[in-house]
């Protein structure tokens, strides 16, 4: 386990990914609440100013829960985009460190500056790869931990397996590895684990909880939905993402024929040919784990949900380790319930 010092006191290894358009301050506490890293994008707020407000909100929250418990909140991360299309990523990163934000997530760009200004007031910087060139690239940024977004996941999503792109990055980078990508169960999470990565990464997971700002039909939609309904893209937001299909079609697209997009941009919302229908806003992204996700609780619910998951899966494999660890030539150990 390579984690930083900060998340040492988690009660699970367990990010709540950003979401744009998804993941706002009360999403954030009630994460962080709960034990887990509860993060957001700094341009789901229109301004740097209503950033701001942002992250006073949630600095004097969790300062408020930690004491009248007694207990500790977990870190809270921000999600900056690196990119010439976000004209607020200097300002943004002074309010970061203003209210010394512990977690700055990039995608995109990874830069040396960045990731020593985040360092000089004690944060972390983790950032979001899709292949082992940009892997590569980030770790010699000297960013803290890679976020290997695999196949199927929400959002601008890869399209290697957990298990190559983990097995790769491991074999260059001792720092923190965080999997992202079709994770929804407690189970996942130890599988995340196993699989060599020290974090789990959970999007859409979350859109389907009281506290995100997802419309309800949005997460009603996740909740009908299957792997078969999510269609992979470049043409809705300039780089492949994932989309609900039955969004597509509200929005009068047709998911099967999309006209080529050229121009990419992180900051704005786009136009579909539906009046009112919007990227991210109308036509709604998720990844390929909808199908195990059946309800919306509250996120609480949810951590708690969660970690019972993890200990059964914990319990699982030790079952299945003591039968399959035997001497070869041994024998399987009789009786043995798996
Ligand atoms: C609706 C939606 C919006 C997203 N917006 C962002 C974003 O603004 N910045 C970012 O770094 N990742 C974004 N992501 C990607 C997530 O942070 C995360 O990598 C992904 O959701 C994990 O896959 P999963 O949804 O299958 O759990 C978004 C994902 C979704 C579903």
């Amino acid at each position: 386990m390579a984690l930083p010092d900060a998340f040492q006191h988690l009660a699970l290894p367990l990010i709540s990914a950003p979401m744009f358009l998804v993941s706002g301050p009360e999403l954030v506490i009630e994460a962080c609440k709960a034990g887990v890293i509860g993060t957001f994008p700094a341009l789901n707020q229109r301004s740097s100013e209503g950033f701001e407000e942002w992250l006073q909100t949630i600095r004097s929250a969790l300062d408020e829960f930690e004491a009248s418990t007694g207990r500790k909140a977990a870190p809270f991360g921000v999600n900056l985009i690196v990119h010439q299309s976000n004209p607020r990523l200097q300002a943004d990163l002074a309010l970061c460190a203003k209210y010394q934000v512990p977690l700055i997530i990039t995608s995109l760009g990874a830069v040396a500056e960045l990731v020593d200004a985040v360092h000089d007031y004690g944060g972390v910087v983790f950032h979001d790869v899709i292949n082992v060139r940009h892997a590569k690239k980030a770790a010699s940024a000297g960013v803290d931990g890679l976020i290997a977004v695999c196949a199927g996941a929400g959002g601008h999503a890869g399209t290697l397996s957990p298990f190559a792109l983990v097995g790769e990055i491991r074999q260059f980078f001792d720092k923190t590895v965080i999997l992202s990508g079709c994770l929804s169960s407690g189970q996942d999470i130890a599988t995340a684990q196993m699989l060599g990565a020290d974090l789990a990464y959970m999007g859409t997971r979350f859109i389907n909880t009281r506290e995100s700002q997802a419309a309800d039909e949005y997460k009603d939609m996740i909740v009908d939905a299957a792997a078969g309904d999510i269609v992979y893209t470049p043409e809705i937001s300039g780089v492949p993402a994932n989309f609900l299909r039955p969004s597509l079609v509200a929005a009068g697209l047709d998911p099967d024929n999309l006209a080529p997009k050229k121009d990419i941009d992180f900051g704005k919302e786009l136009q579909a040919p539906k009046e009112g229908a919007k990227a991210w806003k109308t036509i709604w992204s998720a990844g390929q784990g909808v199908a195990n996700i059946h309800d919306v609780p509250t996120v609480a619910e949810l951590v708690q949900r969660l970690q019972d998951e993890y200990q059964a899966a914990g319990e699982r494999f030790s079952r299945l380790s003591q039968r399959y660890g035997v001497a070869a030539g041994e024998g399987i150990a009789e009786g043995a319930a798996l």
